[in-house]
């Protein structure tokens, strides 16, 4: 009883909305709870549970990476479009399985044509690493990037790109505004990440972790 007291608090930095709903169902499902967390009207920003020295805080989700790179978070649970985009000193651990979607080229279908033919052309994005990465290493085109923070779908529609590169989850979004995927670049999903001096300072209780979130993911 008395280790327990003096064990150090693991602290997980958790992607604010939907992904930490589903993270924190997951860690229920082998007894990792955080009663204090349920309570929806609370403007607390940082959740305890003293029984198992754990600690849980909500970050918007490009700052998780950031936080756990930097030791104030040992775990963090992100996009794998937001742990390739910070590219981040940090090991990615286990993909959790939920938020699936896809990291997709998209554009009008005259677009296609510009991609086969690997012409000079504009992509918005607001990934401009994850882009860079695809249309340089990988297909070797040129292509001039352009940075955007949101409703990136509009780039190609008032004339500012010729495609994206953006996550498509149903694809409603693309329809509804008269675009469709071009190109897969990758699948998505929701991935852990540890801190590397974490992850050897508390091998036992993270790898222990791990395991066992292994055995419900797959
Ligand atoms: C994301 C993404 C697409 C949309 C895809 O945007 O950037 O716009 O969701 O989902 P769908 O295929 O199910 O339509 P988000 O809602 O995060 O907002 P943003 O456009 O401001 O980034």
């Amino acid at each position: 009883m008395e280790n327990k007291k003096e064990e150090r608090y693991l602290t997980f930095a958790l992607c604010k909305g939907r992904l930490a709903n589903k993270t924190l169902e997951l860690l229920e499902q082998i007894g990792i709870t955080c009663e204090e967390m349920r309570d929806k009207d609370s403007r607390k920003l940082i959740f305890v549970n003293e029984e198992q020295r754990l600690k849980f805080f909500l970050s918007k989700g490009p700052d998780v990476p950031t936080y756990v790179e930097y030791g104030a978070a040992d775990i963090g649970v992100v996009g794998a479009d937001v742990v390739m985009e910070e590219n981040r000193r940090v090991y990615e651990v286990l993909d959790l399985g939920f938020g699936k979607c896809r990291m997709c080229v998209c554009g009008p279908e005259t677009a296609g044509e510009l991609l086969k033919h690997h012409e000079r052309i504009r992509v918005a994005t607001k990934y401009p690493l994850i882009a860079k990465e695809y249309f340089f290493n990988k297909k070797h085109q040129t292509v001039d990037i352009i940075k955007l923070n949101g409703s990136v779908e509009l780039g190609p529609i008032v004339g500012l790109s010729d495609v994206i590169v953006d996550i498509v989850e149903t694809g409603g979004t693309l329809r509804e505004n008269g675009l469709g995927v071009l190109e897969e670049v990758c699948p998505l999903s929701a991935r852990m990440i540890v801190n590397p001096v974490s992850m050897r300072m508390e091998y036992e209780r993270i790898n222990g972790l791990i395991h066992r979130l292994k055995e419900i993911c797959e």
